[in-house]
């Protein structure tokens, strides 16, 4: 089946990946190029997200503006893959039966063979089973362009936060094999990678088998911190980040690397949800708002410079006035930096989607209103008081608003827009931040390594 797929992503950078992966499997098993609209593609994919309702509901109504394709082009598929596959599986083909294959993220590798059985069937596919690690196996090498790749290296959740849907969707917390992901890695530097971004749902959770690390003995169990060393071992690798880790398993280890490494970003992005520790035992989340505050405050002391930023839900069953007004403070005293807060959407099959929940509607979103514009403010504080200091930057290529001008990434995550010649993309640069924008920097640049 020569011809072009067109995939949209919803929800996160695991999904993102996901669609990553997806493209390179059929282009490996189809030959299909990627279409620049859903109108000239002869397959449409959605890998979808269920975190929250809406991002759900939008599937379905998306789903639906695509339809009418079928008739202009009776030979187009149209796949749905992703968290909302992996919850709903059949029952999608029974509310959109124009759907011919519904996919988990744990089985994108056998799309090409379920295309290819609802060919020769006529029917819709349907397989949103958990074959273990059998996914990474099957995944074409990776291919980069540009100095910036992401890595999987643990797949799933064994969390069970009361709210969330991810253990079910993506199933449980799997690491990957330590010489899969060195071996990805030095692939990637081989080919000009100079920044890798570690993923996974819980990143420090990632444990694995290391034969090389002891001569005598058997292999040695390690750990995400010692993966990390091991990361920074690999020649041309000069930026490591990760993403996401769990509180629950941010080992002093962990907060050592951090000063111990320099290639280590110094940006943790580390959800909280709340700062009320009675709201954070009804999630689950396996830490207080003390022990939370004890990791930030040794990872400053680790390396001063690191910005933290977090994820928060707001309006979780039962939230009074007083947990809110915990979270916001917390929120302040740890001066987090860029980060993102929601309502809370009941989950079909969660425990928390069971609790009575008195907090109306309205009060809710005001208290998502305040918080959002604390946390704002925090951030435009660190942007500001970065005008004027010189950063070390990895330049992405030309900026999307102005092609004349370059993009770099600031180890606190920021983009910065500058101008200079198109020789300095893929290179690290010293930039002079100059202005503060709402969200970007401006910057000029000092020196190219
Ligand atoms: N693994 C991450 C962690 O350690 O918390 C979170 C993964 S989750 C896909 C991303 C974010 O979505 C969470 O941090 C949480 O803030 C938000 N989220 C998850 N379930 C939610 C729900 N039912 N309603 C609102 N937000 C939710
Ligand atoms: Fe979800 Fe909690 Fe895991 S937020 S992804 S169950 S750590």
């Amino acid at each position: 089946m020569a011809g072009k797929v067109f995939i949209r992503t919803f929800g996160c950078q695991m999904n993102e990946y996901d669609s990553e992966k997806i493209s390179a499997v059929l282009a490996r098993a189809e030959g299909l190029t990627p279409a620049a609209n859903a109108q000239e593609a002869d397959l449409i994919v959605f890998n979808t997200c269920s975190v929250r309702e809406k991002a759900q509901e939008k599937v379905f109504s998306d789903l639906g503006r695509v339809q009418h394709l079928k008739r202009a082009n009776p030979n187009l598929m149209i796949a749905v893959g992703g968290c909302v596959a992996s919850q709903e599986g059949g029952a999608i083909v029974e509310r959109a039966p124009y759907v011919d294959v519904v996919f988990g993220p744990q089985t994108l590798h056998r799309l090409p063979a379920l295309l290819a059985q609802r060919r020769a069937s006529g029917q819709p596919q349907v397989d949103v089973s958990f074959p273990e690690i059998e996914k990474f196996d099957h995944l074409p090498p990776a291919r980069v362009q540009g100095s910036s790749a992401f890595v999987s290296i643990m797949e799933g959740c064994s969390k069970y936060c009361s709210f969330c849907v991810v253990p079910y969707t993506r199933g449980a917390e799997i690491s990957r094999p330590f010489d899969d992901v060195i071996a990805e890695i030095a692939g990637l530097a081989a080919q000009g990678v100079k920044e890798v971004t570690l993923l996974g749902q819980n990143v420090n959770a990632w444990r694995g088998e290391v034969e090389s690390a002891t001569a005598k003995g058997g292999p040695a169990r390690a750990d995400f911190a010692e993966l990390l060393y091991f990361v920074d071992e690999i020649e041309g690798i000069e930026r490591i980040r990760y993403t996401t880790s769990h509180p629950r398993e941010f080992t002093q280890r962990l907060i050592d690397a951090h000063a111990a490494l320099p290639a280590l970003a110094p940006h943790v992005h580390l959800p909280v949800q709340s700062g009320s520790d009675r709201v954070l035992a009804a999630m689950k989340r396996g830490y207080t708002s003390l022990e939370y505050r004890s990791i930030v405050r040794r990872l400053r002391k680790a390396k001063p410079e690191i910005s933290i930023s977090s994820d928060f839900i707001v309006g979780f069953p039962g939230e009074t006035e007083a947990d809110f007004e915990a979270t916001l403070t917390l929120a302040r005293e740890l001066a987090f930096d860029g980060s993102y807060s929601f309502l809370y959407s009941p989950r079909p099959g969660t425990p928390a989607a069971e609790l009575a929940d008195p907090v109306p509607q309205a009060q809710k979103l005001e208290r998502l209103q305040r918080l959002q514009a604390q946390l704002e403010a925090q951030s435009r504080a660190v942007s500001e008081a970065m005008v004027g200091t010189v950063q070390q930057v990895l330049v992405e290529g030309p900026s999307t608003r102005d092609a004349a001008e370059l993009a770099a990434r600031t180890g606190n995550n920021r983009t910065v827009n500058f101008p200079g010649g198109r020789e300095l993309a893929g290179r690290f640069a010293a930039l002079r931040v100059t202005e503060a924008r709402h969200h970007s920097l401006r910057g000029e640049l000092v020196h190219a390594q």
